[in-house]
C-alpha cells in the first residue's frame, strides 16, 4: 500500500553509492540546503546508524524518529520505533514524512513511499552502502538543471520521482 504522505530523500552517486564508513560520500552544500528546506517542520524517519552519523545529533525543527531493534535505545531529541511500520503509525495523519536512510530503511520504504527526492551526484567513490535499484514503476516528475558544486567541482542534479 502506498503511503501518499511518505517521501524518500537521498543523494546517490553514479554507482548507487550513498555512504562509506558511516558517513556520506559527498558534502555538497546545495544538497544539504535542499535537504533542510524540504524536511524542515516534517518528521524524519531514519535507521539507528544514520542517526548516529548526524554530526550534531537530532535534526532541529523536525520530529526525529529512529528505527532500532533495541527498544531501550535512547538519545536526546529522538523517538524510537521498532520498525518502519511502527514509525509510519507514529506519523500517520501528520502530513508529509521523510525517510532519510540508510540502506535497509530505504529498501523497506521503496514499496510504500509515494515520492523520491533524489540527488544524482555525477561522481563515483568507493562506497560500502548503496541505494536499492529504482524500478520502472517510478517516473520522473521534476528534474533540475545540472549544477556544479563550487567547492568540490562535483556536478549534481535534483530529480523528483513518483510511483505509479
Ligand atoms: N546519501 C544519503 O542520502 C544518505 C542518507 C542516509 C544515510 N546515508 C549513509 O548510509 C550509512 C548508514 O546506513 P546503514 O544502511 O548502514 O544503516 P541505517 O539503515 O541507517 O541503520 C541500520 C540500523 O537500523 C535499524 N534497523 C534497520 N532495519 C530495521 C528493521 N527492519 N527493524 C528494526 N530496526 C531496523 C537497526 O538498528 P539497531 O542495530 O539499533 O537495531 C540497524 O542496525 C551511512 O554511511 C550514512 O552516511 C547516506
Amino acid at each position: 500500500m502506498t503511503h501518499p504522505d511518505l517521501s524518500i530523500i537521498v543523494a546517490v552517486d553514479r554507482d548507487g553509492g550513498i555512504g562509506r564508513a558511516g558517513d556520506l560520500l559527498y558534502h555538497i552544500s546545495a544538497d544539504l540546503r535542499r535537504f533542510k528546506q524540504l524536511t524542515m517542520g516534517h518528521p524524519v524517519i531514519m535507521g539507528r546508524r544514520t542517526f548516529e552519523s548526524l554530526p550534531k545529533g537530532a535534526l532541529p525543527g523536525r520530529r526525529n524518529i529512529v528505527i532500532s531493534r533495541n527498544a531501550a535505545y535512547t538519545a536526546p531529541g529522538i523517538e524510537v520505533a521498532g520498525s518502519l511500520d511502527e514509525a509510519l503509525a507514529m506519523t500517520a495523519g501528520t502530513g508529509e514524512a521523510f525517510v532519510i536512510g540508510g540502506a535497509s530503511i530505504y529498501a523497506e520504504s521503496m514499496s510504500v513511499a509515494a515520492r523520491i527526492y533524489l540527488t544524482e551526484v555525477d561522481a563515483a567513490a568507493e562506497a560500502d552502502t548503496y541505494f536499492p535499484p529504482i524500478g520502472p514503476e517510478w517516473h520522473h516528475t521534476d528534474e533540475s538543471a545540472t549544477e556544479t558544486d563550487p567547492r568540490s567541482g562535483i556536478s549534481y542534479r535534483f530529480v523528483t520521482l513518483s510511483r505509479e
